[in-house]
């Protein structure tokens, strides 16, 4: 069965999925978890390092096709707070890429698409920050899809970020401990007027969250591939769309 399924799927083109495709009830909020880089360039015999900008490159075409289909938003995981843990050289040209990719915003999300950083910038570079004030500032009057970039984003230190700022209200007189809801957590995280992420897309298959979006993620729907993120294509993407398209999202109800 799982077969026959298989085989209807590969002989479905991008057009007639995308025919299928109601955009009305497209996914608001994507998040990407941009996996399989090194897995990648290991397979073509190349540095771990051009499989970062391939995947970086992917990006791009996605984010553009992304709109098409009517997201609004789109959360791409770049880099985790446990991503320092890797080697230095390899932290080092992922560092480079982000700068070169930052200077270059129309190759990092074509030209219509707002960008935004989310994560602990704290431990960034100047020169990282300078550029990510002024994509932020260049960006911030386009009318287009808003593409946030997790940068040193760990969804469990983004939680912790939110309970330090309430304690210190709590610390201030301003609120008392009973009056803690769930939406003064959701507002105090890096993206408080964003909704909760409807779908989130995991290739090169990993199947686990490896520290995104954990709270947002309390209902997302969840779609996995075996393809690494610099082989995606817009077929995939849209194929991921159906799917989510095709779910009965119940939030608990019946
Ligand atoms: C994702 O690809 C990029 C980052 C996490 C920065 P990986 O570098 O994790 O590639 P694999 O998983 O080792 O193939
Ligand atoms: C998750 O990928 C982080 C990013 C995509 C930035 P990893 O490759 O770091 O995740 P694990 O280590 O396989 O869980
Ligand atoms: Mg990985």
């Amino acid at each position: 069965m799982i077969i026959i399924f298989k085989f209807i799927k590969d002989k479905l083109t991008k057009k007639s999925i995308e025919r299928e495709i109601d955009i009305e009830k497209a996914p608001k909020h994507v998040g990407i978890i941009m996996d399989g880089h090194g897995r990648w360039a290991k397979k073509r015999g190349l540095p771990r390092s051009a499989g970062h900008r391939a995947g970086a490159q992917k990006l791009r075409v996605i984010t553009e096709y992304a709109k098409s289909l009517g997201v609004k938003y789109i959360t791409a995981y770049a880099f985790s707070t446990e991503n320092w843990k890797r080697p230095k050289a390899e932290v080092d040209s992922l560092m480079e890429l982000l700068l070169e990719y930052l200077r270059d915003r129309d190759q990092l999300a074509g030209k219509d698409v707002i960008i935004r950083v989310i994560g602990d910038r704290s431990a960034l570079s100047d020169e990282i920050n300078r550029e990510i004030d002024i994509v932020e500032e260049c960006t911030k009057d386009r009318e287009g899809l808003v593409l946030y970039l997790a940068i040193n984003y760990g969804g469990r230190q983004e939680i912790v970020r939110a309970v330090k700022d309430l304690s210190k209200q709590l610390k201030d007189g301003e609120i008392s401990g009973e009056d803690i809801t769930e939406q003064m957590i959701s507002d105090r995280l890096y993206t408080p007027d964003v909704p909760d992420v409807d779908l989130i897309i995991r290739p090169s298959g990993e199947l686990r969250l490896s520290n995104f979006l954990l709270w947002q993620s309390a209902y997302s729907e969840f779609w996995f591939s075996d393809i690494n993120w610099p082989e995606f294509t817009e077929k995939d993407f849209a194929g991921a769309i159906l799917d989510y398209q095709n779910r009965n999202r119940r939030f608990g109800g019946v």
